[in-house]
């Protein structure tokens, strides 16, 4: 008998073109896909992403960050409306948002971001710049799940992206952009088929194809 699927609420704030790479992987026309998206949510209203996943007929809600006093509030009403779906799996798509401890915690090990960088390097904004200016020579995105720290966790996949001596911050980000569109579904796909568990704070594949970890470098960066 074939595993039931993984249900996932995926968080965007913005344009979500990581949601898309999810959506033409896992959305509701894709035969066989291991994940069932249950809801987008973003904290604009505005946020392209939400017209992605309606597109795709995926339920969508909106949680707008400026209509609670504090923190606590908003991760709060997030976390009802993700529990009242049955999402099992929380996925950081762009959501520019801290989270609270607390709703990190209530999702241990079942809360996943996607950073554009190679973590730990780079943490926080403008990754693309700062990799620039730092002179480093490889670049990339990481998969990992969630530690209150900011940007910190345990990875469960990382994608090299060499840097380009004439490269600018948007031509570099673009390269990184589609290392996370292959990257972040593939991850997803491994800890859907029951593939990732987390060990003294590391993520380890049961994968013989992934033996070493998931690091790679995408043809053509
Ligand atoms: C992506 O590059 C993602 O890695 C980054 O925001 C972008 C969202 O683009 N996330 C972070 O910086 C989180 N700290 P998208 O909306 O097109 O997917």
């Amino acid at each position: 008998m074939s595993r039931p699927k993984l249900k996932i609420a995926i968080l965007i704030s913005g344009r979500g073109s990581n949601l898309q790479a999810l959506i033409d992987q896992f959305g509701p026309q894709v035969a066989n896909s291991p994940i069932e998206i249950v809801l987008v949510l973003s904290n604009r209203p505005d946020a392209f992403g939400l017209t992605r996943a309606e597109r795709a007929g995926i339920p969508t809600v909106t949680v707008d960050h400026k209509a609670f006093a504090d923190r606590a509030g908003f991760d709060g009403a997030m976390d009802a409306a993700i529990r009242k779906t049955g999402a099992e799996l929380v996925v950081l798509a762009g959501f520019l948002r801290l989270l609270t401890d607390g709703f990190i915690a209530g999702w241990h090990d079942k809360l996943v971001n996607i950073h554009p960088a190679l973590l730990p390097s780079f943490k926080g904004l403008h990754t693309h710049a700062r990799a620039l200016e730092a002179g480093v020579r490889f670049h990339g995105c990481t998969v990992h799940f969630v530690r209150p720290d900011m940007d910190t966790g345990p990875i469960i996949a990382q994608a090299v992206v060499p840097v380009r001596p004439d490269d600018t911050e948007n031509s570099l980000g673009l390269r990184v952009l589609a290392a996370e569109h292959r990257l972040f579904p593939q991850a997803l796909r491994l800890i859907a088929e029951g593939k990732v568990r987390v060990e003294n704070e590391r993520a380890i594949i049961d994968d013989a194809a992934f033996a070493g970890g998931i690091l790679y470098n995408p043809l053509g960066a």
